[in-house]
Parts: C-alpha cells; structure tokens; sequence
C-alpha cells in the first residue's frame, strides 16, 4: 500500500529520497515544464522536483484536509514555500487553463483520475505531458486518454514494496495518432488487452512484470468464471461472455510470445 500522509521530513536539510514509482514519474517530467501534482498528499515529488532543479516551481493539490496540511507541513520544512504552491480542492480546479503544462496524477484509481481528466476538460485543453499511475482500472484511463486525445509516449511496470504498478507517459496528440497506437491490437482482437495492460508494454515482452501480469490477470479471471453459475440470469450470462473474451485476448497474446 502506498502510505498516506503519514510522511513528515526528517528536516529541512534532508535531501527528499523518492521511491521507484516516483522516481520514474520524476524522470518524464521535462526540465523547466509548469508541474501540477494533483493528489500530491506527502509533497515528495514536488519537493524532489524543485530541490534537483528540473523545474522551478510547482503547484500541488489535494481535496483532503489532512495531506494537504501534510503537504503544507512538508514544504515549509524544506523551505520551499515559495516555489512549491500547495492547494486545497479537487482535481484539475484549482489552477486556470494554461498556468501548467504538465499535470501528475498518481496513487488513484483509474476511474478515479479518468473522472478528473473528464471534469478538467479547460485545463487539459492546455497540458502537454499528462503522468499518470493509477491503482487499478487501467483499461478505463487508457481509454479515457483516447478519448481526450492523448498518445502513450513511454510506459513502465514498477515494483514498490512487493506491488507492480502501472506507469503512463501521456502527450496530447492528434486522433489519427492515437488511434493508430490502438490499431495493431484491434486488427487481432485485442483492444480490451492493450488497453487494459498498454500498447506499449504489451510490445515490449522483453520487459520484467508485463507477462507476469497478464497471466495473473488470466487466472483471476478464470477463477471468477469457475464460481459464476452456469444456469443463471442475463445478467451472469452477458458476464460470462465478457470474460470469455478478456480470456480470449489474454491467452491469444501469451501464445504469441512462444512463436
Ligand atoms: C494514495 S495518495 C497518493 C499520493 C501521491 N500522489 C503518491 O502517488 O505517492 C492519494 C491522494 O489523492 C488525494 N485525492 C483523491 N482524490 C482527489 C481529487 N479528486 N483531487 C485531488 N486529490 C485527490 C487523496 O486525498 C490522497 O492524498
């Protein structure tokens, strides 16, 4: 579980020491770009992007009263109440279209954040580079991206404290280009897949954690289909379906990888 705002600086001379997952987010951010952490609770990222001098200030917010004190807390220890803004409010609201380029989102659920990038539509008609690590339902996030334009630059499966999370580099783009990331896999069926597990990780099989997901996923979904009854209302039976084909997609692509 990723700890919540339980994290105070040890003190003001400490350098911040972020964990893989923010590290990795850390690492896309471009030099000088106007940062919005959106769900920020500790303040470690926009404390780390500050103090390593990739941009000069930050702008971090959070809906909830207690890691925005947290936050506030953790800025003042480091000194940097000047450069790192530490707003109350909820999602995109609290910064005008155009006063950032570039918005972080990570630690939510999918749905979570896909709901903040649908209620931010003024906003994120002026972001460039969208950052996003959700906890679950990436299916759903990534499909949202689509729909708000954006492409999937990089992707990375990161582990933290025995837990594989989803990372998504996001850059708005044109809907030609996006639909073309998708392309490939919807030639084979796979939509659900690529959007579920990302077009880019699932091209890269080389890569540590992308397999092992897909099977994991494979076998909860099996087990979920072994326990729906057979004999059973509509309702059970469009599910059934709907599994079968996400079992369809993900054995079709393990296959492939021994060919
Ligand atoms: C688990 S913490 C993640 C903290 C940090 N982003 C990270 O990844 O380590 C999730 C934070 O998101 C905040 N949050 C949830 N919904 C939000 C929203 N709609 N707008 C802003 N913050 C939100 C919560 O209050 C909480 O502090």
């Amino acid at each position: 579980m990723i700890q919540r705002s339980t994290l105070i600086l040890p003190n003001e001379q400490a350098p911040i020491c972020l964990s893989p997952r923010l590290m990795q987010l850390a690492a896309w951010i471009s030099r000088g770009s106007k940062v919005l952490d959106v769900g920020t609770d500790h303040a470690l990222l926009p404390i780390y992007l500050v103090q390593s001098g990739r941009v000069k200030s930050v702008i971090a917010g959070d809906v909830v009263e207690g890691p925005y004190q947290t936050a506030q807390r953790n800025v003042k220890m480091a000194q940097l109440e000047s450069t790192v803004d530490v707003r109350l409010g909820s999602g995109l609201s609290i910064v005008e279209p155009g006063e950032v380029d570039t918005v972080v989102i990570a630690g939510m659920g999918g749905g979570t954040i896909a709901e903040i990038l649908d209620e931010g539509r003024d906003v994120l008609a002026c972001v460039k580079d969208l950052l996003l690590q959700p906890m679950n339902a990436a299916g759903r996030l990534r499909e949202a991206l689509q729909k708000h334009g954006f492409v999937i630059v990089d992707e990375q499966m990161v582990e933290e404290s025995g837990r594989v999370y989803q990372l998504i580099f996001a850059q708005t783009s044109t809907e030609c280009l996006v639909r073309a990331q998708y392309q490939h896999f919807m030639d084979k069926d796979q939509h659900w897949l690529a959007c579920e597990f990302g077009p880019l990780n699932l091209s890269r099989r080389e890569e540590p954690f992308v397999r092992e997901a897909v099977e994991a996923s494979r076998d909860h979904f099996q087990g979920i289909l072994n326990r729906l009854p057979v004999e059973a209302g509509d309702a059970t039976t469009l599910r059934r379906e709907e599994i079968a084909r996400h079992l369809s997609e993900m054995e079709s692509w393990l296959k492939e990888e021994h060919r």
